[in-house]
């Protein structure tokens, strides 16, 4: 399961790098007004500055963007404020928030644009500004509070734009007095229920209408108010406007709009055909968005009576049908096709060669199959070219790019099997700077084209056959590089000393591949760096001190790194930006895996700083020591901490139970001692379905959990959202099972076997709903086996294997699927199917505790018996351990005549005993 996940989320992950690429270059537009200069030399009028003071006065303004606006000072050169050249009126009022979130849906991202946003109330004082005809409060937060009615009574207004506000509530229909309105955008706030919309078509004027994301579902005369929009439109953005009334009673074609120029009405799944009469008047449209609606079968032939159309999306619906068909369709100057996410099926015809203004076009994920014909090459002006995640096949050659010398996009990624084969010394006629070529046949040899190609921003060629070294040039070749992608492949070569060169790169992912030597330099634009499942040696260097601050995901399991990181991420150094900055203090890291490696040291104090920390995977390591308490108070966003296969030791923090987002706890095989706190299992996480906050989990990140007696690994958030897994297996903890581990309700996987674990299985576990793997096996438990346990619906693997439990096995619903006798093996007073020994008579008896304790022979005993030794050392270096200086040259001493490991095992046992003695 994870496997497929895994490639068929390839094309998810393209699209939301590709969006934040984008969004990285992207500017949320940011209208020169905010900047022009004011008024020429004419002051402002007194009355209008009273009203802006008064204005500001109810506003709320954290970070002080109105700070310019100050009493006795020239209203028309505060920020935002435009005054008349010709009389010193406000004529112009711009307040968006002009802060660019630009990263992954991170956090610290958000709570800086959340800080720069104005919000509470709008005072009707503005209304004093009577020449005030553009009013622009985008991108602002007022709380879901109602757009003031007011605002209709600005009779001058000509542009207002309250999009993406935070306004929730009605529309006001005041709205419709104002008559001069050329351009309105009501989008993206929590507009819902809206009754009526019948003051739209009262604004006769108007040129712009953007009401995406308002709920109009519940306005009753929508349909009608449809027919009815001005005349005048020329832009019109209906996108997830809840329309999903079918399309044919929706009567846009016959309405006046035949000055329409660009109409999106996306994302209103109107699940049906597109009429044939639809859009047929509306001879002036040049883009039009239909994306995200569910519409089936063929596009109607009336498209083609669309002339002037030159971009169309029909993205992400279920258009079917062959490919040739709906090209045949399409109106003549069509530059820009989005079919992405349809079910379009046969191959391209070759006549696709005459469509020679197509600039872009994404057929991406469809069923196509088939050769690419070569003709595609004569396409002279596509710059964009997505055939991803079909079902294409053959060979793509030179000639397949003949002609196309403006092609910056290619995606090829994803198809049945594409195999590209060019002469070694091609030189291609474009510089492509986005190009996904994953599971093409690219190898053996690594592509040489590439080194023509200095303006790639995006490269992508994981899984692409590549068994090679890397060139040496290719570093150089990629220095624009902002996304890289070689993962999967078979590529050797050392990393260079350093990529800081690199100084724009954001990721790089070299995972499974052969690459040697040691962890480079960074360039300290990176974000995400994956040298996952490689031979990288050595220790993590010291330089990774300064990338910790920007880097957000880093993986680096499965290599050969040692040894213990460096002093900077064991010491207590505060990672403090300076006072001005508002970024959050603190390192930005999310996701940190070293799993599976030799690193060794204390529980890394460094992470006291990485308050954003959402993922830790520190397991099959040599991490010894004991586990802080500050995990449960400096790491509130921490969802998974696996520290499986290590040294740790002492207690198990009840401080854990604090992380209110925690859901996978994997302290497996460690040496941890101690009871289970009934505090402890009281994880928030495991108790309710919860949202897991709003982190980004690219898809190389896997989980790796063990369950149902195997080892599973997970991909892709939405799938590790999914899992709730607590095990404390293997370690050497005591008491009993606290009855208040049955509120886990929504707990998954629990495994406490291989412990020391006495008493009875508590009653209360037949609250674990949502269980599906228990292992309870391998404990010094005693007692029945609670009947509860039947009501476990969801339970499919189950092991009370070597415990001193007995009585009649419980015969209700679900542990009657548990028919093999060897998930009971090795209790010897159990009985009743389905193990052969016959229950007598139907008296259980209860058998003596203290007996059963000593019966154990398990190799957990053992285990937790080799404390004694440790009991035996801690004579010995009890004592140093209280005197720092005399404890640090006793271990130098050591470190010169023992074995290291040795030493650690010592200083690991000698904290446990400390903590048992601490008791
Ligand atoms: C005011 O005058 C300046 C220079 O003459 C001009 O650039 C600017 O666009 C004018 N502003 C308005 C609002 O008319
Ligand atoms: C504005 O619109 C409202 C409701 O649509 C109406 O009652 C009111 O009279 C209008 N005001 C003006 C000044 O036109
Ligand atoms: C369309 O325009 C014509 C004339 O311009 C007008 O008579 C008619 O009422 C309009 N139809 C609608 C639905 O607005
Ligand atoms: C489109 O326009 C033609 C001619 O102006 C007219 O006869 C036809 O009824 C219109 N179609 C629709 C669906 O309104
Ligand atoms: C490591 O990479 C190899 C290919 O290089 C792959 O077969 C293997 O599955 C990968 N292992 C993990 C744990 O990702
Ligand atoms: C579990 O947590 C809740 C609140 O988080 C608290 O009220 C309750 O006392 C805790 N239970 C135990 C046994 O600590
Ligand atoms: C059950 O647990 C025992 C002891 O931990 C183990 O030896 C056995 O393999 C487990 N059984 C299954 C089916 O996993």
């Amino acid at each position: 399961m994870a496997k497929a996940t895994r490639s068929s989320i390839q094309c998810c992950r393209i699209v939301l790098i590709m969006i934040w690429v984008l969004l990285a270059q992207y500017q949320i537009p940011i209208s020169s007004i905010a900047v022009e200069p004011r008024g020429g030399g004419r002051s402002c009028k007194e009355r209008e500055r009273d009203a802006l003071l008064s204005f500001k006065a109810s506003i709320e303004d954290p970070s002080k963007v109105l700070s310019s606006w100050q009493t006795g000072q020239d209203c028309c050169r505060w920020r935002g404020v435009v005054c008349s050249n010709k009389t010193g009126h406000v004529v112009k009022l711009d307040l968006h928030n002009n802060f660019t979130i630009f990263n992954y849906d991170y956090e610290a991202d958000v709570i800086n644009y959340k800080f720069r946003t104005l919000g509470g109330e709008i005072s009707p004082s503005l209304l004093a500004i009577e020449h005030l005809n553009y009013l622009n409060l985008s991108y602002n937060d007022f709380g879901r509070k109602r757009i003031p009615e007011f605002i209709g009574s600005f009779k001058n207004l000509k542009y207002l734009d309250l999009s993406d506000a935070g306004f929730g509530g009605s529309i006001p229909p005041q709205l419709g007095n104002l008559t001069k309105l050329l351009h309105l955008d009501l989008s993206s706030n929590s507009l819902e229920s809206v009754d009526y919309i019948d003051w739209l078509p009262r604004l006769s004027s108007l040129k712009y209408l953007d009401m995406s994301e308002v709920n109009l579902s519940v306005a009753v005369d929508r349909v009608q108010v449809m027919s009815m929009l001005p005349a005048s439109l020329r832009v019109l953005y209906l996108f997830d406007c809840n329309l999903n009334a079918t399309f044919s009673s929706l009567p846009l074609y016959s309405s006046n709009l035949t000055s329409l120029v660009s109409l999106d009405l996306g994302y209103n799944y109107f699940h049906s055909t597109i009429p044939n009469g639809l859009l047929e008047n509306m001879t002036s449209l040049e883009e039009l968005g239909l994306e995200g609606n569910d519409l089936i079968g063929m596009v109607p032939e009336t498209l083609k009576n669309l002339r002037n159309l030159n971009i169309l999306d029909l993205s992400e619906n279920q258009i079917s049908g062959d490919i040739a068909e709906l090209m045949k369709r399409l109106p003549p100057k069509i530059e820009e096709l989005d079919l992405f996410g349809n079910n379009l099926t046969e191959s391209l015809p070759s006549w696709l060669e005459h469509m020679t203004s197509l600039r872009s076009l994404d057929l991406s994920n469809n069923s196509l199959s088939g050769h690419i014909p070569s003709g595609i090459g004569k396409l002279t002006n596509l710059s964009s070219l997505d055939l991803s995640s079909n079902h294409l096949v053959g060979i793509i050659s030179g000639d397949h790019f003949a002609s196309l010398t403006r092609l910056e996009y290619l995606y090829l990624s994803d198809n049945s099997n594409l195999t590209m084969v060019v002469d070694p010394n091609w030189i291609p006629p474009f510089k492509l700077k986005y190009v996904d070529l994953s599971s093409c046949n690219l190898g053996p040899h690594f592509p040489t084209w590439i080194r023509s190609q200095t303006d790639i921003i995006y490269l992508t060629m994981s899984n692409s056959g590549i068994a090679d070294r890397l060139p040496d040039w290719f570093w150089n070749v990629i220095s624009l590089v902002k996304y890289l992608d070689l993962s999967l492949n078979q590529i050797s070569g050392v990393l260079p000393s350093t990529l800081e060169f690199l100084s724009a790169a954001l990721e790089i992912n070299l995972n499974s591949n052969q690459f040697h030597g040691g962890v480079p330099q960074l360039p300290t634009s990176l974000q995400v760096l994956d040298l996952s499942n490689n031979s990288i040696t050595s220790t993590i260097p010291l330089s990774m001190c300064n990338q910790v601050q920007s880097l957000r995901i880093l993986d680096l399991s499965h290599n050969h790194l040692s040894g213990q990181l460096p002093q900077c991420l064991t010491s207590r150094k505060s990672f403090r930006a300076d006072p001005g900055d508002l970024t959050p203090i603190g390192s930005k890291l999310s996701i940190v895996s070293f799993r599976n490696n030799n690193l060794s040291g204390e529980f890394p104090l460094f992470f006291r700083d990485c308050q954003y920390l959402n993922f830790l995977d520190l397991s099959y390591n040599n991490f010894y020591g004991s586990l802080p308490i500050w995990i449960g108070k400096r790491l509130p966003q921490l969802a998974f901490l696996l520290l499986r296969s290590n040294m740790f030791s002492g207690y198990i923090p009840i401080q854990l139970a604090k992380l209110d987002y925690l859901h996978v706890l994997d302290l497996a095989h460690n040496n941890l001692s101690g009871t289970i706190a009934p505090s402890l299992v009281n994880f928030t996480a495991m108790t309710t379905v919860s949202s897991y906050g709003s982190y980004y989990v690219p898809d190389f990140i896997s989980l790796l959990v063990v369950t149902k007696g195997q080892a599973l690994e997970y991909y892709t958030k939405t799938i590790m959202s999914l899992v709730s897994s607590l095990d404390l297996s293997s370690n050497c903890l005591t008491g009993k099972i606290p009855e208040e581990i049955g509120g886990l309700a929504t707990l998954k996987n629990l495994n406490l076997s291989g412990n020391r674990l006495i008493g009875y299985i508590p009653e209360t576990m037949g609250g674990l709903q949502s269980l599906e793997s228990l292992d309870l096996s391998n404990n010094e438990l005693y007692g029945e086996i609670p009947p509860t346990l039947s009501a476990l619906t969801f339970l499919s693997y189950l092991n009370l294997s070597y415990n001193n439990l007995s009585g009649r096995i419980p015969s209700g619903q679900q542990l009657q699927t548990f028919d093999d006798p060897s998930v009971y093996e090795g209790n010897n007073d159990l009985c009743g199917p389905p193990i052969s020994k016959n229950c007598s008579g139907d008296g259980t008896t209860l058998n003596d505790p203290l007996e059963q304790e000593r019966g154990n022979d398990t190799s957990s005993f053992y285990l937790c018996m080799s404390l004694g030794f440790a009991v035996g050392l801690w004579v010995v270096i009890g004592p140093l351990l209280f005197k720092r200086t005399w404890s640090v040259i006793y271990f130098l001493f050591i470190d010169n005549i023992c074995d290291k490991i040795y030493v650690f095992m010592v200083l690991n046992w000698a904290r446990l005993i400390a903590n048992i003695k601490k008791k």
